[in-house]
């Protein structure tokens, strides 16, 4: 692809992500490489403009801390090294880098001491995010510090004779004060990033390069209706038309009238096929209660059904599906996927014994990005901002056991609970909203009848990408409209709770 590209040496730290995210966010390319990998590479890469060294765990003084390779200063390219990798550079030079009683965690004010293409336009004194326990004791001859921090360390640095930068705190963290500003400085200032990264001329080259890449063969995508798999058959279908075979399969865990609207509205663009395949999911899940079981049923069901379609197709050579991003960076992080809470199976992808080539056009993509790209290739809005919904769909909502009669009872509740959010305005506000079907019965009263029902719980959280989120905080008057409207019309459901857990230490998902 032809524009400027930024690469984030990933040294294990939890904000890597957040660089990529922030740099994009200047709308320039990024990619992040963890710090093991054979960097050789880099030197023949002329779209590259700048290295950025992210934060990590470790004491770059311990013996088999990660270090900084000979390579990346004699790429000559401007260098940004953040936390530990301002540690990096500053014990790569010699200076020493030490552990002491002064941590700084958190907000912390900083000073800055000496003008710098790095602090252009960016205040003289500045609240910033630190979160490291060493710091930097002496520092190099070839290095003066830029700022200092209320604890009088030395929070920034550059070096007198070529273009390397360090800061001890995250710019890339919103509590930074003015943090765009710093890594714009960089990128534009520093780094002098001139093709910028844009939506419009990426979706151009990919359909080029797919259909390159495809020729006259046939591809097939599953198209869940979600966002991801929505963009990436749109794109796909640009560039292959009729050769694009999209196949939707109603599990039986779909909310109400789902695969139905799924069917009549892609059909009209799409080259669609409908497999309604609820009566094996539901058989397979009968008498299973425990959550990563359901998980893994539901997964290897979807591969059965996927594969035994696929192969009644003929030969199709490329599977489309919709990766994004964070899904790479997390399997590729160089600390390794972090540990399982949940099995999420549609980021493991399906088999290899598929035999097919994969295509994922959005692995370099943040998803508000793949938003962007399914607005120009014309999706409705409605598509578009639909709130994430997990593979195994309301077979984790249904708390137990899985039934038919569960099942209508939730889609019923989960219906009227997402149009009331409509209806009020709500649902853009909230990044992910459900019902969860309770295995548990309490005592009500209806007219002048006793009722032994089911509790329902409403789930509504904000978040930027569901690794943490918190609870919303639902005006009242809506909550207490939706929970009459439920138990007004869902027989079998007789009191409606609102979940006000975050996450940590909650999941979004109750199972
Ligand atoms: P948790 O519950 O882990 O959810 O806080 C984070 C995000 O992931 C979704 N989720 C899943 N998505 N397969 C998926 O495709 C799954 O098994 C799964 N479990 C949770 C969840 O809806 C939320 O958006």
């Amino acid at each position: 692809m032809n524009f400027d590209k930024i690469i984030i040496i990933d040294f294990g730290s939890q904000y890597t992500k957040l660089i990529a995210r922030k740099v994009r966010e200047c709308r320039v390319y990024s990619e992040v490489v963890p710090c093991t990998r054979d960097l050789s590479y880099l030197s023949k890469d002329i779209s590259i403009k700048g290295i950025i060294l992210s934060g990590g765990p470790q004491s770059v003084y311990f013996k088999n801390a990660p270090q900084l390779g000979k390579l990346i200063l004699d790429l000559n390219l401007p260098i940004l090294g953040i936390c530990y990798g301002l540690q990096l550079l500053s014990h790569y030079f010699k200076g020493k880098v030490t552990g002491g009683k002064t941590r700084e965690y958190g907000k912390t004010k900083i000073n800055r001491v000496k003008d710098s293409r790095l602090f252009k336009d960016v205040n003289k004194n500045l609240t910033v995010w630190m979160s490291h326990g060493d710091y930097i004791k002496s520092l190099p001859n070839e290095f003066y510090v830029t700022s200092r921090s209320e604890n009088k360390l030395i929070s920034s640095f550059e070096s007198k004779k070529s273009r390397i930068y360090g800061v001890q705190f995250h710019p890339e963290v919103n509590h930074t004060e003015q943090g765009t500003k710093i890594i714009k400085n960089y990128l534009f200032e520093i780094c002098k990033v001139k093709h910028r990264w844009q939506v419009g001329s990426f979706i151009d080259e990919k359909v080029y390069e797919i259909r390159e890449k495809v020729e006259d063969e046939k591809a097939i995508c599953a198209l869940s209706g979600g966002v991801d798999s929505t963009v990436s058959a749109y794109l796909v279908n640009k560039a292959i038309g009729k050769n694009l075979l999209c196949v939707h399969i109603d599990n039986g865990l779909m909310r109400k009238n789902e695969s139905r609207s799924i069917v009549k509205y892609f059909s009209k663009k799409l080259n669609l096929k409908f497999i309604d395949a609820s009566d094996i999911f539901l058989r397979r899940l009968r008498g299973i209660d425990d959550p990563e079981k359901k998980r893994k049923i539901v997964g290897k069901t979807f591969i059965d059904v996927f594969q035994q379609f696929a192969k009644r197709q003929g030969k199709i050579k490329y599977l489309i599906q919709g990766t994004l991003y964070p899904d790479v960076v997390e399997s590729s992080s160089f600390q390794g996927p972090s540990v399982t809470i949940k099995t999420h199976h549609n980021v493991g992808g399906l088999p290899k014994s598929l035999h097919m080539k994969l295509i994922e056009p959005f692995r370099e993509l943040f998803k508000d990005e793949v938003r962007q790209i399914g607005k120009m290739l014309k999706i409705p809005n409605e598509i578009l901002s639909r709130h994430p919904f997990p593979g195994p769909g309301l077979a984790v909502r249904v708390l137990g056991e899985v039934t038919k009669e569960k099942l209508e009872l939730l889609r019923e509740a989960d219906y009227i609970y997402i149009s009331n959010l409509h209806k009020y305005g709500l649902y853009n506000k909230i990044w992910q909203a459900f019902c969860v079907l309770l295995p548990v019965s309490t005592v009500g009263v209806m007219g002048d009848r006793r009722t032994y029902e089911r509790v329902l719980a409403l789930r509504a959280v904000e978040s930027v990408d569901g690794m943490t989120a918190n609870w919303f905080h639902m005006p009242h008057k809506a909550v207490e409209e939706i929970s009459t409207n439920i138990t007004n019309n869902v027989k079998g459901i007789n009191r409606v709770v609102y979940d006000v857990s975050n996450k940590p230490p909650s999941t979004i998902e109750w199972e």
